[in-house]
């Protein structure tokens, strides 16, 4: 199995990722960054997307052209830091279905519980697209997974701003078969369960509850 870690190193999405990694920036700035980060994130995750030819018309003649294969892509929340890159990511894909996934993590135990879970029909022909912000230990993304597997999709790929060695790791022993979308790699988790040096808590900074 391929454990594909896809790093995203652009350098407009380094550069607003550095930008967001800032502890002065504002709760304003860092949703715009979110935001801009997402569409560009979107744009490189479904750059492998199977494609099918289809025939159109153009004003003048008859022709072979591509579209993206099958059913609506799925974008799946993990909550709640995982809806902060819905908006970015549905202006680049607009028709694009989006589910759920309520998990919290247990603050002694760091494991994930799930508390929601809601995904649109016909998920056997579907792609989705996992979101979450910070893959840190891996508990709750594996456990999105987990779950999601249960609906057959057809692919599913995960895509975070922030990972670290141990979050990966976690993760592909798990889930080897689901490729990682990220622009970092950072150093470590810390004793909470923190990335460092990373950006701190993405709920709280997204959503301007601290
Ligand atoms: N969740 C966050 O929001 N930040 C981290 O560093 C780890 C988990």
């Amino acid at each position: 199995m391929s454990r594909d870690v896809h790093i995203i190193d652009h350098p407009l999405v380094q550069h607003k990722l550095t930008l967001m990694r800032r502890k002065d920036t504002s709760t304003k700035s860092f949703r715009e960054l979110v935001h801009e980060l997402s569409a560009l994130l979107a744009y490189e995750i479904t750059r492998e997307m199977p494609m099918q030819t289809i025939e159109i018309e153009t004003p003048l003649e008859k022709m072979q052209s591509r579209v993206i294969d099958g059913k609506k892509v799925v974008l799946a929340s993990i909550l709640r830091a995982g809806n902060g890159f819905l908006d970015g990511m549905l202006q680049v894909i607009p028709g694009a279905r989006v589910g759920h996934i309520g998990l919290y993590r247990d603050p002694a135990t760091l494991q994930a519980v799930e508390y929601y879970f809601k995904m649109p029909s016909g998920m056997e022909e579907r792609d989705v697209i996992v979101l979450d912000p910070m893959l840190a230990t891996g508990n709750s993304a594996v456990a999105a997974v987990d779950r999601l597997k249960q609906t057959k999709p057809r692919s599913i790929r995960f895509v975070c701003l922030v990972t670290c060695p141990q979050g990966i790791k976690t993760f592909h022993d798990a889930h080897p078969d689901v490729p990682i979308y990220t622009p970092a790699v950072d150093r470590e988790l810390n004793e909470h369960g923190y990335i460092v040096p990373g950006l701190g808590d993405a709920g709280d900074r997204i959503f301007g509850t601290k």
